[in-house]
This record gives structure tokens, C-alpha cells and sequence, in this order.
């Protein structure tokens, strides 16, 4: 697909059909996530790709419950420690963003339907995977083949936010 195209048809999707993803295509996207940039090139990324049934659960139970439909979950979890600080920037966020936006834009081209979760509980999250407690989880994704087809949500206009030069 066209690379703008992807961006513009890319939906978050909250209904799943049950169909398994083909690993092919999960590799596609997890190589996807690889390529991305990030401070330093430190690469402070994990991906953890859940498809048991119990994990799965256990995962939902951190508050989202309908992650559970989709075949797949990909969590991204980060090692702060191998990235960087400036001030109160935390660039690992910026680092795991980057990087799971990659994997969700080469899932729209594979016909494969994702959604940005960003609010679940981390020690929830954490207790499901075994993830260690230095080791922050910082957004998880379904990914599976979408049982819905949301219309595009609203964005503000280039003219709302761009400005030329300075801030006013
Ligand atoms: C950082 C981030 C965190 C998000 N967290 C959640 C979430 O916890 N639960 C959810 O249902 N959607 C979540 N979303 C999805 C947004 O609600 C969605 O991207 C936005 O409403 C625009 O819709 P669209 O993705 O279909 O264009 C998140 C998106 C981002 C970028």
C-alpha cells in the first residue's frame, strides 16, 4: 500500500475476529518495530508476542477486557536503564512510541488490525508476563483481524497546529 494510505485507513480496533495470525505476518511487523530509531541507538526495547489463552486473560485483567478476542497481544516493554535522560525527558517512552508505531503501521499494510493501549495496570501487566520489576511495560497492542470497521476520528486541521517560526 501507498505509505500515506496506510496512515490514513490505520484504525484503532476494538473487536477482533478469533482467526490466528500467521507467523509470517508476525514477524513482518515485530521486524517492523526493530528498525525503528531511538536515543542513542540503545534500543531499550522488548516485545513479548501473547497468544496463550491464560496470558492472555491474565493480561485483560489489567483492565482492558476486550484485548482478550484478538489472537495476538504484542507488549512493548522497555529497559529505562539503556536509555537516556535529559532533565525530566524520559526518552525510553519516545524510544518504545517510535517503535510500536512502527509495528502498527506495517500491521495496517498487512491487512491486520491494532490498537494503541496505553492505559492498563502496570503491576498487573507485569505479574501476567514475569516481566522483572526494573523493567517498565509501557504499551501493548492487539493484533488480529479487525470484526469492526470504525470510522476515521476526527483531527485538527494543519492550520490549528502548525505555527511559522515562533510559538504566536
Ligand atoms: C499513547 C496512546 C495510548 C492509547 N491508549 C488507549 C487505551 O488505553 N485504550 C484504548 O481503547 N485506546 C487507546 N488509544 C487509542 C486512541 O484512543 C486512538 O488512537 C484515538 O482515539 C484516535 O483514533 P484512531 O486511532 O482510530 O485514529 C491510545 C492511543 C495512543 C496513541
Amino acid at each position: 500500500m501507498e505509505f500515506m494510505e496506510v496512515i490514513r485507513q490505520r484504525r484503532s480496533v476494538r473487536k477482533y475476529r478469533p482467526d490466528p495470525v500467521p507467523q509470517a505476518k508476525i514477524d513482518h511487523v515485530l521486524e517492523a518495530a526493530r528498525l525503528a530509531p531511538s536515543w542513542a541507538n540503545s534500543q531499550c526495547w522488548i516485545f513479548i508476542v501473547v497468544t496463550d489463552p491464560k496470558v492472555k486473560r491474565r493480561l485483560a485483567e489489567a483492565g482492558n477486557d476486550w484485548i482478550e478476542q484478538a489472537p495476538t497481544i504484542i507488549v512493548a516493554c522497555a529497559d529505562p536503564k539503556k536509555s537516556g535522560v535529559k532533565g525530566d525527558q524520559q526518552y525510553y517512552l519516545l524510544d518504545i512510541g517510535i517503535a510500536l508505531e512502527h509495528l502498527v503501521l506495517a500491521a495496517a499494510d498487512e491487512g491486520l488490525a491494532t490498537c494503541w493501549v496505553g492505559w492498563f495496570d502496570e503491576h498487573t501487566a507485569r505479574a501476567a508476563l514475569g516481566v522483572p520489576d526494573d523493567i517498565r511495560v509501557v504499551a501493548l497492542t492487539p493484533l488480529g483481524y479487525a470484526e469492526e470497521e470504525p470510522e476515521a476520528r476526527p483531527r485538527r486541521s494543519l492550520g490549528e497546529i502548525v505555527r511559522r517560526d515562533r510559538w504566536g
